[in-house]
């Protein structure tokens, strides 16, 4: 991480009427910014259920170029926010967009898994770097993607993965029901915690796959989930999804009597605010918590809670970490290649999650945490009872 310096108001004025804006700065056109300037487009949900994870990735992002002097690699940024929309039928002509605009040097962002694979060959044609802050399709990245893509996030199968040998051991003969949104994130999500848990000898009492972006009732599927009579849940869901199926799970009386194990994203900042005590002893695998005991977290939760209403989430670190890999990566210069070329020669990144460098997957080789909810100094957290079995995938 840079050293801390002040923002300048000017450049405090540049950056609100960019983002307002929602679309790139002119700037001297063509490719991009000056050889003082970089663009870059920040590509996040503003609508739909992943509204509240775009505004956390924003707020991250926006504080780590704060930090800096509103500087990456040397270069004064333009910043334009853009919206990724509810899914990829509003993401990926945005994000096509953006791959196409020969005013924008590089992109941030996107949530949505659905979205980010149906981005991936735009970028690569455009020679663009595209550095995704969440969306953890496993095929994003690595060899069958595109050198342009990298990923400051997580890979799907990975969240789930971790925890699987956990559940296993505390479940012992018991089985566990297992229960996501139906679209490319649900289904890699389970499918890691899956081939873990039954790797370590686990049992699978039954899968209920729930429509996307379209399910406020969710009492039929936790039936089903009931009928099974299973010893635990695994579940993956995120924003206001998160809030209903937390909520309604506790309603149907599910809470005290089935033990619930999920990725971390169910419970994760203003979704636990909203959940409160109905998600009270859900255990979660996550590569973050706010209430991580590192240096470099205390600092940042210090610097982040000055700006923002309540504490970082993992959303606002992965894309305070993408400011800080572009921070190197663009002292090679402002094109694709320039930026790519950077991108691989990061080293190890002092994060908030803990150090990580790049895998050669072009997606963090990081450390994934057991985190169970409780209530700490009065305020509802995820804290750190340890470090998870490292994933395989
Ligand atoms: C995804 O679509 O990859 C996704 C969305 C929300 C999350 C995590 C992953 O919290």
């Amino acid at each position: 991480m840079r050293a801390t310096r002040t923002l300048p108001l000017a450049i405090t004025m540049t950056l609100a009427l960019t983002a307002c804006g929602g679309s790139a700065l002119s700037g001297e056109g063509g490719d991009g910014g000056g050889d003082d300037t970089v663009k870059i487009a920040l590509l996040v949900p503003q609508s739909g259920v992943y509204a509240p994870l775009g505004k956390d990735m924003e707020a991250g992002f926006r504080l780590y170029l704060e930090e800096n002097d509103d500087q990456l690699g040397g270069k004064d940024v333009e910043l334009t926010v853009v919206d990724e929309g509810a899914g990829p039928e509003d993401g990926v002509p945005a994000g096509t967009k953006l791959a196409q605009d020969d005013s924008v040097d590089a992109v941030v962002g996107v949530v949505n898994s659905a979205t980010a694979l149906g981005l991936t060959d735009s970028f690569d044609e455009a020679k663009k770097p595209l550095i995704i802050a969440n969306a953890g399709a496993d095929a994003i990245t690595g060899k069958e993607s595109s050198e342009y893509v990298w990923r400051t996030s997580f890979a799907n199968g990975e969240v789930g993965s971790a925890i699987g040998e956990h559940v296993a051991e505390e479940v012992g003969d018991g089985s566990v029901y297992l229960v996501g949104p139906d679209y490319a994130a649900g289904d890699e999500f389970l499918a890691g915690f899956k081939k873990s848990f039954e790797d370590a000898g686990g049992e699978v009492a039954g899968t209920q796959m729930t429509p996307f972006g379209k399910t406020t009732n969710f009492q039929p599927y936790l039936q089903k989930v009931r009928n099974a009579d299973p010893d635990a849940v695994f579940a993956f869901y995120a924003g206001s999804e998160a809030v209903t199926f937390v909520q309604q799970y506790d309603k149907l009386g599910l809470h005290e009597n089935i033990p619930f194990y999920a990725t971390g994203f169910l419970t994760e900042g203003g979704a636990l605010e909203a959940q409160g005590k109905s998600a009270e002893g859900i255990f979660t695998s996550l590569h973050y918590s706010s209430a991580l005991d590192n240096e470099t977290n205390t600092a940042f939760v210090e610097a982040y809670e000055a700006e923002n209403d309540g504490p970082p989430t993992t959303y606002s670190v992965q894309a305070y970490d993408a400011g800080n890999v572009l921070d190197e990566a663009l002292e090679e210069g402002t094109s694709g290649d320039d930026i790519v070329a950077g991108l691989q020669g990061t080293g190890e990144i002092d994060s908030p999650r803990g150090t990580w460098s790049f895998s050669d997957q072009q997606g963090p080789d990081q450390t994934y945490y057991l985190r169970k909810v409780a209530q700490q100094d009065g305020a509802w957290t995820n804290v750190v009872e340890g470090e998870l079995t490292k994933p395989s995938s």
